[in-house]
């Protein structure tokens, strides 16, 4: 199948919603992507989770899932994206990362082939499409998200985490993303997420054409760690926990995004390849 054909294959995929999680590091969004995943599951969408870092992914250890292959396999052509994709609760897919400290930006034109293809193989057409980013501004991570278009920045109460939330709206608002989705993690009352969420719309005012959404606030949750260390994630061990609560409305909140033309599994891939 040549490139055309592929990416005609994935335009079927265009209704997809696909969300880059970012922020700074150690802010929740690897634990945000896995419990976000299964809270738009639980409310009958089709899942695709992708472990974007590429090194260090952790979204199997978060899921309580065994790593058989990884998308490396599916870059070199020795295994079928369906082999790869692993089954987590609720139906969720993951696609998991690991490819060695190799970053998208270094993969060879035949292994992004590779990446094309897979995507273009997918079993089921999700309706979402979580992307796990890694922290920082490096470019090969601000591609996933202009790939993605929806970008779902998280931000905790700690400054540097706001402070880096305004370096990523700088950054990614000069490559043309103008929208973000803000959630507001680990804070310990609703008020509080509220507040910090004025205080970034307040911030980010001096950026030109610039708009933020409070997608959803997620409250500090001690049964967060206990769940990490079950391996179960909190959506699944404590279901009626607020945080799982919190992610029930955050998963409510993406569904009323409005998806743009350019935007899409399809889209994305297209982006990824285009580097
Ligand atoms: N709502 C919450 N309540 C309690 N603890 C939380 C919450 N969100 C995150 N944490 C804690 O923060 C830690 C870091 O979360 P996570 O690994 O998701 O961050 P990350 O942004 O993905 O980090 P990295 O940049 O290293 O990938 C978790 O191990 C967990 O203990
Ligand atoms: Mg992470």
């Amino acid at each position: 199948m040549n490139f055309k054909k592929l990416i005609a294959s994935l335009q079927r995929q265009s209704q997809v919603h696909v969300i880059a999680v970012a922020g700074k590091g150690g802010v929740g969004k690897s634990v945000i992507s896995a419990n976000l995943a299964l809270a738009c599951a639980e409310q009958g969408a089709q899942v695709l989770l992708f472990d974007a870092n590429l090194g260090l992914g952790n979204l199997d250890l978060l899921m309580g899932v065994q790593v058989k292959h990884t998308i490396s396999d599916v870059l070199s052509g020795e295994c079928q994206l369906a082999e790869v994709l692993l089954d987590a609760a609720h139906g969720v897919k993951i696609l998991p990362a690991a490819i060695g400290d190799e970053h998208i930006a270094s993969l060879s034109p035949l292994e992004l082939s590779g990446l094309i293809h897979a995507f273009s193989e997918l079993p089921k057409v999700p309706d979402v499409f979580v992307v796990d980013t890694p922290s920082g501004i490096a470019e090969h991570n601000i591609h996933f998200m202009t790939a993605a278009q929806n970008v779902l920045l998280v931000v905790n109460d700690e400054l540097p985490s706001l402070i880096a939330a305004l370096a990523f709206i700088k950054v990614l608002s000069s490559h043309s993303i103008t929208n973000f989705h803000i959630v507001i993690n680990q804070v310990p009352t609703e008020a509080m997420g509220q507040q910090l969420f004025y205080q970034l719309v307040a911030d980010a005012a001096s950026f030109d054409n610039v708009t933020l959404d409070l997608a959803g606030i997620i409250l500090n949750d001690p049964r967060m760690h206990e769940s990490i260390t079950a391996q179960t994630p909190l959506m699944m061990l404590f279901p009626h926990s607020y945080a799982a609560n919190g992610f029930r409305n955050l998963a409510g909140s993406l569904f009323n995004w409005k998806k743009s033309a350019s935007s899409g599994s399809a889209y994305f891939v297209e982006q990824l390849a285009s580097i």
